[in-house]
């Protein structure tokens, strides 16, 4: 329990800390969907999954666990629990997608693990560490150095050109940034031609790269994207999906991605499936069908 309010500073993007030996990594085998957590053994093999496993390994470098994660908005009889007792792990290395219907808390369960809003009860931890023991100004750090958010909203910065909002991470945290990788990301995202436009003149498909790129700039552990791919048109998201993908397999990144649509949950090792605050489901190794299918199951919207 912490009386911590929102925290709603920069977003976040993570400096290269604690991150020495990944350039070897990225030479490595390069992972495999199936793999435990790609080239950078980190503690893979954990699969995503409804109780945590509390006091073990689970969720630890790189990766996040809640236990027992309760958040009610507001009091009385206007209260809304948007999160019940949600124990879960996102692993390690792995792409975890979050699927449910409006409302169900799949962005304010995101929120709560990057540590960008405060449970009302249960617990955070990320990379090992529980989030509601940090003081303020360490969680602040942590968060820019070593998650990375892209919001529902794209909360792009309204003064500042592409270019600059994607290196905001790096101007905050006073680094460099990796020129071949920032090309890498711009390119990937096709962004290179709009570099220099400021987000009130870029389209919404195209402020959503943007807001992708920021997260991924820094290479944070683990990235957290709310609905990445919601405006874009299909070869576009399937190229932002396939960037997700490369980041876990080839840089060990932690990735946890809240999506409606089947063919991008598809992309994830795991799909967590919330439904009233609460997890319903978990599914390892998806496919469109066996989500689409799913989704039938647990009755209706995802
Ligand atoms: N700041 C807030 N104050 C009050 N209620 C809130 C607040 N934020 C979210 N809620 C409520 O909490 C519940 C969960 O919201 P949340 O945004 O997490 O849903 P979601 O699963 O992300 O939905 P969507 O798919 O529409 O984005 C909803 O009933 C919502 O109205
Ligand atoms: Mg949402």
């Amino acid at each position: 329990m912490t009386n911590r309010g929102k925290h709603t500073d920069a977003p976040g993007g993570g400096a290269v800390t604690g991150r020495t030996g990944e350039e070897g990594a990225r030479t490595g085998a390069g992972g495999t969907r199936s793999g435990d957590g790609g080239a950078l053994s980190r503690e893979g093999g954990v699969r995503s999954g409804v109780g945590g496993a509390p006091g073990g390994v689970s969720g630890g470098d790189g990766g996040a666990r809640t236990e027992r994660l309760t958040k009610v908005y507001g009091t009385g009889s206007t209260a809304v629990r948007a999160l019940d007792e949600v124990s879960v792990t996102l692993p390690g290395g792995r792409f975890t997608a979050i699927m449910g219907p409006s409302g169900a808390g799949k962005s304010t369960l995101m929120h709560c693990v990057a540590g960008l809003d405060a449970p009302t009860s249960g617990r955070v931890f990320v990379g090992g560490v529980d989030l509601g023991a940090l003081p303020d100004a360490k969680l602040t750090r942590m968060r820019r150095e070593r998650v990375g958010f892209v919001f529902q909203a794209f909360n792009l910065l309204p003064t500042l050109t592409a270019r600059d909002n994607i290196l905001l991470p790096t101007t905050l945290a006073g680094t460099k940034p990796d020129g071949e990788w920032f090309d890498t990301v711009v390119r990937t995202l096709g962004l290179g031609e709009r570099l220099g436009h400021r987000p009130s003149q870029l389209s919404g498909g195209q402020q959503q790269r943007v807001a992708l790129a920021r997260a991924l700039i820094t290479r944070p552990e683990i990235v957290f994207a709310d609905e990445p791919t919601g405006n874009l048109d299909s070869r576009t998201g399937t190229e932002v999906l396939g960037l997700l993908r490369r980041s876990v397999d080839d840089l060990g990144q932690t990735v946890a991605m809240v999506t409606h649509d089947p063919a991008a949950a598809a992309h994830a090792d795991s799909v967590v499936y919330l439904a009233d605050g609460r997890i319903v489901d978990v599914m390892d190794a998806p496919t469109p069908a066996r989500v689409l299918d799913r989704m039938r199951d647990l009755g209706g919207a995802a």
